[in-house]
């Protein structure tokens, strides 16, 4: 599993915390930044994890800024990202089973380190379901192609 990370100034203290995750489970990871506290403009790390995803230099992307919707709204436009913004482990589990989210993004001023462990967990151990939910996904990609 490869792992691509990217985060603005608002998720520049939590992505330490899923530094620590993806190191206990033995997960190669791609950090695109920032690892400064000074103010960035998030859609740029957006852009750098969704393309490292779509590309397949990653398997998977975690985005973090303030809210985790700046950043997620950047990598959705980016074809073939399916970014998710969740907000507990519920969210986080849901949306790798139903859309099998290729990004998930949240927010480092909104969720505790607690809830961002109970986010990973939930994300990486749930399977992608299929079937109806595979069809809805295709015409998720239709969308971007204009049909
Ligand atoms: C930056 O102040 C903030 O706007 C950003 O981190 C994010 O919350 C945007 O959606």
């Amino acid at each position: 599993m490869k792992v691509a990370i990217g985060n603005d100034h608002g998720g520049y203290v939590l992505r330490e915390t899923v530094f620590e995750f993806l190191k206990e489970r033995g997960y190669e990871y791609i950090d695109f930044g920032t690892d400064k506290e000074e103010s960035v403009d998030y859609p740029e790390y957006g852009k750098k994890v969704a393309k490292a995803v779509a590309s397949k230099q990653a398997d998977v992307g975690i985005l973090i800024c303030g809210t985790g919707i700046g950043i997620g709204i950047s990598a959705n436009k980016v074809k073939g990202i399916r970014c998710a913004i969740v907000h507990n482990a519920f969210t986080a589990e849901m949306t790798k089973r139903h859309n099998n989210a290729n990004v998930i993004a949240f927010g480092g001023r909104v969720i505790d380190k607690e809830t961002t462990k109970e986010i990973l967990k939930a994300y990486f151990d749930a399977e992608y379901e299929g079937g109806r939910h595979q069809l809805r996904i295709d015409k998720i990609a239709e969308i971007e192609d204009n049909k």
